[in-house]
């Protein structure tokens, strides 16, 4: 499809701690383009940390800010954009993901290991999603997600037992 107008060179969806935001900003560098990360977004609007703002203000309220960025972003940046774990949930995030495919747009699904990415999570904190027992709902949402990551993407890159850089090259060559 040819491209109508300004629209991200990529879209990164999957789930916390899949690596994201570090392999959106290799490929970024690796491509020599702009990135950016729907997560520090949000943080620049609210003014304040994610963690914060759910707890003062509810994660319904979060999605809204969450939908309002992404929104914005996919009509008007041309860099990589990496999304946070629980954007595709929102359906409004969905149909608008629905409508950049149709453009042409590259949605790639990164996968990693899971207990790799559950670990890294983990250590990361600040993710008000796994408060209490993270592992465990690390692992509930990814049984939830997964089927809906694959509807939204349409590149699917598995980064299991990878280097950085080459899953970032891998990425790069999927899209
Ligand atoms: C969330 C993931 C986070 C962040 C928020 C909620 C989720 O992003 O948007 O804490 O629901 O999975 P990362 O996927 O970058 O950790």
């Amino acid at each position: 499809a040819k491209r109508a107008r300004r629209q991200p060179e990529a879209v990164i969806v999957g789930m916390m701690g899949a690596g994201k935001t570090r392999l959106g900003k290799e490929m970024s560098q690796m491509l020599g383009i702009a990135f950016e990360d729907a997560d520090e977004q949000i943080e620049r609007r609210i003014g304040m940390t994610i963690p914060k703002y759910f707890a003062k203000h509810g994660e319904p309220a979060f999605r809204q800010v969450e939908y309002d960025v992404i929104d914005e972003t996919l009509g008007s940046f041309d860099g990589i954009y990496a999304l946070g774990g629980g954007a595709p949930m929102t359906p409004a995030v969905r149909e608008r993901l629905r409508n950049y495919a149709d453009r042409g747009g590259r949605v790639i699904y990164l996968l990693a290991d899971p207990s790799e990415a559950m670990d890294r999570a983990r250590r990361g904190g600040g993710r008000p999603m796994l408060d209490g027992d993270a592992d465990a709902r690390w692992m509930a949402l990814y049984e939830q997600r997964d089927p809906v990551y694959r509807q939204v993407a349409n590149v699917i890159v598995r980064t299991h037992g990878m280097t950085p850089k080459a899953a970032a090259r891998k990425m790069i060559e999927m899209t």
